[in-house]
């Protein structure tokens, strides 16, 4: 089946193409075509998807069909474009290209890489012995078919442990077991978005989430959270009011990409007025265990909630370890129960070694996450000093948990850098693939999940190349924008 998209979404990607930074005598078209190079650059409109027709495309972002057919012949000849007459463009990358910066959303096959683009660690030395141990557990299932769509049962009373623990009694009935954070929340999408309602979403966002509502055809509008300082309580409220959303989507704890906590008169107030507008919230906490300075955690969202309106959704990807595929929906009975009918329908149930694989390292919590917070301290003190040598000009604000340093470039250059960073071997997801608009191009998200010595050389070759991108485009920069 061929994929397509349309003039006016195409054109919600573009954004302001026409208003590039540093653009200047640059005809129409070629900022149009740059544009394209762009998107496909960093993953935002995949390869392989037929572009609208010329004049389509014309009507919906307002210029004449022969920009167009200029930009689309200037792309062919940069080998972004195929055409065939009669049939269609479909976009391609030029010969010998990979696709940029996780075009696809996640982790790199290829091992001389330092990737840069995906915020999350290896897994702990617990993991084989907790394998094994679950490999000899296995066999109490055996006598079974094997299909518990809400989740094994011991798993569910951990995680509702764990829950009940953090000052919200939680009972087993109350979780469903999901394959990672990700499919409990497409889970609660598909029960709670029908197509076109409208969701309100933090800006920056984790892009995943921003995929799954896409695939719901939610009408997403944004709150801005600033990046030195998170969220203003105001302006979330107010957009609350405003829009009065079906359900937004929140990540509370250390959120990624900035890696702000939201403090706990916030929590209630946007639970008090997630009920006032008739707004579901879902908390994404897949970062709640990696507090990085051992201060008290405000309480979960759901604690403030007395009308069924949270929804929290985590998982074991951050604190253990992405490849189990172990994640969780927290919600009201009934609604589990709601959810699971539908998740018989996409994959039936989670597998049941993985599960005890998950039981047995929650047996360990303690020791496994303590580990895994030292270890990210030190990653992120090594990430942030090879920053402070070697690209001094940068600022990002000194995350108290999660795994991402959110970073204000010098310049808005995040998906020029994270091209040229491809090629000399450092994957990085750029500031725009964390947002709507195209915006975001000031600031990039680096991780510190790897390894002191592989983060140093990353930032080593970041700023190689950011010291080249600079040569090649002093022009633009020196640029006034203001004339008065
Ligand atoms: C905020 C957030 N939600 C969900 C996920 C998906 O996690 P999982 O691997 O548990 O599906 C991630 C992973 O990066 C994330 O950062």
């Amino acid at each position: 089946m061929t994929t397509s998209i349309r003039g006016s979404q195409l054109a919600r990607l573009l954004g302001r193409w026409h208003a590039l930074p540093g653009r200047h005598r640059s005809p129409d078209y070629a900022a149009l075509a740059a544009t394209v190079r762009g998107l496909l650059a960093d993953g935002r409109l995949p390869l392989g998807v037929r572009l609208p027709a010329e004049r389509e495309l014309a009507g919906s972002i307002g210029v004449s069909r022969t920009t167009v057919s200029a930009a689309y012949r200037t792309l062919r000849e940069t080998g972004h474009l195929t055409s065939r007459r009669g049939a269609g463009s479909w976009t391609t990358l030029p010969r010998g290209h990979r696709v940029a910066t996780s075009g696809l959303w996640a982790a790199g096959d290829d091992v001389d890489m330092i990737d840069l683009g995906v915020a999350a660690s290896a897994a702990p030395p617990e993991l084989v012995p907790a394998a094994r141990a679950a490999a000899d557990d296995l066999p109490r299932y055996l006598g079974s078919a094997g299909y518990h769509p809400t989740g094994l049962v011991e798993l569910r009373e951990a995680v509702a442990a764990g829950y009940t623990a953090r000052g919200v009694a939680t009972s087993a009935e109350q979780i469903l077991i999901t394959a990672g954070t990700q499919q409990a929340l497409d889970l609660v999408l598909r029960l709670c978005v029908p197509a076109g309602s409208p969701v309100l979403v933090e800006a920056p966002t984790y892009p995943n989430a921003l995929a799954a509502l896409s695939a719901r055809r939610a009408r997403i509008s944004t709150h801005g959270l600033d990046a030195a300082t998170g969220w203003d309580g105001e302006m979330l409220l107010g957009a609350l009011r405003q829009t009065r959303p079906r359900l937004a989507y929140v990540i509370p704890e250390f959120h990624n990409p900035t890696g702000h906590l939201m403090d706990t008169a916030l929590r209630e107030r946007l639970v008090a007025t997630a009920h006032t507008t008739g707004t579901e919230l879902i908390a994404d906490e897949s970062f709640v265990d990696l507090s990085l300075t051992g201060d008290p955690m405000p309480p979960p969202v759901a604690v403030f909630d007395r009308h069924s309106r949270v929804v929290s959704i985590g998982g074991m990807s951050k604190g253990y370890w992405g490849g189990l595929r172990i994640g969780w929906v927290r919600a009201s009975a009934p609604l589990v129960q709601r959810l699971a009918a539908i998740r018989v329908g996409v994959d039936m149930a989670s597998p049941v070694l993985e599960q005890l694989v998950a039981v047995r390292l929650l047996e360990n919590s303690r020791a496994i996450v303590t580990a895994r917070r030292a270890e990210l301290c030190e990653r992120r003190e090594a990430l942030m000093a090879a920053l402070r040598v070697r690209l001094p000009e940068w600022r990002f604000a000194v995350p108290a948990g999660g795994v991402t340093l959110w970073t204000e470039l010098d310049g808005p250059i995040s998906s020029a850098l994270a091209r040229a960073a491809e090629d000399v071997g450092v994957r990085l997801a750029p500031g725009p693939r964390f947002g709507l608009d195209g915006t975001l191009e000031r600031f990039l998200r680096l991780p510190f999940t790897l390894p002191p010595e592989d983060l140093a050389e990353a930032v080593r070759r970041i700023a190689g190349v950011r010291h080249d991108l600079e040569s090649v485009a002093r022009p633009v920069w020196r640029s006034t924008a203001v004339i008065a």
